[in-house]
């Protein structure tokens, strides 16, 4: 008789962004007069610019043709893409990254994931606490999180370090010493950051105690503050002690076309083992490569006219941003975040969990945002909006809840 991963049994309801999509559903089945506006999951809403649309159609008409017809993309990106990341995401911020050590994905998701599968089972991980649910849920199915307590919302083999209000959201060394560390910066879901110094101590702390830094920097093209860095690797040492996680799907609109790299460079290893050698195995044996229309259209984000495009739409964003923050702080609510992120972090009001302010502003405003609980228990008593809504979305849910 076969056996199942256990593991999976082990993870408690739905994933988050499931569990919020089928209760908004729901209330929009027993309410189908009312207007929901949808400020829950981090979706964009703006169309993919146009540079990046002619390069895409350009590609697709290349497949049209026995000529310029292309099969499978190589497994770990083709080298345009690879290369323009470098030069554009690396090298002109001094940082010294080369293609082969730039694996192409189908997005930072997937990376954040499946990167966990190249560590022992043994290892510890540590977690900013609230977090981006994928980092624990993807440890557990691998069987490294120990068991699941319902009362604390914690994992007994789990190292949280709290991200809140009373440390000023940046995330203390812990106590006992983790193997691999999750970070996120600029931060889904507070959408605070840290500045480039506290950065670095976390990359010397990391190579002092041995352990390996996953990097997530999705919402990067977000950052408005000079004193933050843009990536890891403007750190010095980084390089032995991180990999990093980038994504298309914030910065120019992805999150339908799906696109994504990592960054395993060649000095990080365990004893003698390359952990960019163990990537390349893992993903030359488990994934074809991202679709040639798709990496043409990545390319084109870094042109000329793409970037012009992209910085107008982050600006779109962070108007948005703006907005909730100003709109929030005039309704009373205490707020975090926003400045380079596109998320808004806020204290519940009145003593309400962050699933009872979930309920009560989807009933009374028609708005729906994301419960901080949702991201772990430190998230309890906050509530995530995102500012990837159109303008006048965004306006309009900001007249609503005012008007509570
Ligand atoms: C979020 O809302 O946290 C993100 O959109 C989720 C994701 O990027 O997968």
């Amino acid at each position: 008789m076969f056996q199942i991963n256990d593991n999976y049994q082990k993870l408690p309801g739905s994933y988050l962004f499931s569990t919020i999509a089928k209760k908004v559903a729901a209330f929009q089945e027993a309410n189908p007069d009312k207007q929901i506006i949808r400020l829950g999951i981090g979706d964009v809403t703006q169309p993919i610019a146009p540079a990046i649309i002619e390069a895409m159609h350009k590609a697709v008409d290349e497949m049209a043709h026995a000529e310029t017809f292309r099969g499978y993309a190589p497994d770990l990106g083709y080298d345009f893409l690879r290369n323009a990341i470098v030069e554009n995401d690396y090298k002109a911020r001094g940082c010294e990254i080369t293609a082969d050590e730039i694996f192409v994905s189908d997005g930072a998701k997937s990376d954040s994931g499946n990167i966990q599968e190249i560590f022992s089972e043994k290892n510890r991980i540590a977690v900013c606490d609230p977090v981006y649910p994928v980092y624990v849920d993807s440890n557990v199915m691998a069987g490294r999180t120990g068991t699941y307590d319902p009362t604390s919302e914690t994992w007994s083999n789990v190292i949280y370090m709290p991200t809140t209000k009373e440390n000023g959201f940046v995330p203390e060394f812990p106590k006992e010493t983790p193997d691999m560390i999750y970070l996120c910066f600029p931060n889904n879901p507070t959408g605070t950051t840290i500045t480039k110094a506290q950065l670095q101590a976390w990359v010397d702390y990391a190579n002092k105690v041995g352990a390996v830094i996953i990097y997530d920097a999705a919402y990067e093209a977000y950052i408005s503050e000079d004193d933050v860095a843009h990536s890891i690797y403007e750190c010095e040492g980084a390089k032995t002690c991180a990999i990093e996680l980038k994504s298309f799907s914030k910065n120019a609109g992805f999150t339908g076309v799906r696109l994504g790299y990592t960054v395993v460079p060649k000095e990080l290893k365990c004893g003698d083992v390359s952990l960019n050698a163990m990537w390349a195995r893992r993903h030359g044996t488990k994934f074809n490569g991202a679709p040639y229309i798709v990496q043409r259209a990545g390319e084109a984000v870094y042109s000329e006219a793409g970037k012009a495009q992209l910085k107008e739409q982050v600006a779109y964003y962070m108007k948005n941003a703006a907005t909730i923050k100003n709109g929030l702080v005039e309704a009373g609510f205490e707020v975090f975040g926003g400045v380079n992120a596109p998320y808004i972090w806020l204290k519940t009001p009145d003593q309400m969990t962050s699933w009872e302010f979930f309920d009560y502003l989807l009933e009374k405003a028609n708005v729906v945002g994301t419960p901080g609980s949702g991201f772990g228990p430190s998230g309890e008593g906050y509530f995530r909006l995102t500012a990837f809504g159109s303008y006048e979305n965004t306006c309009a849910a900001l007249e609503r809840i005012k008007a509570l």
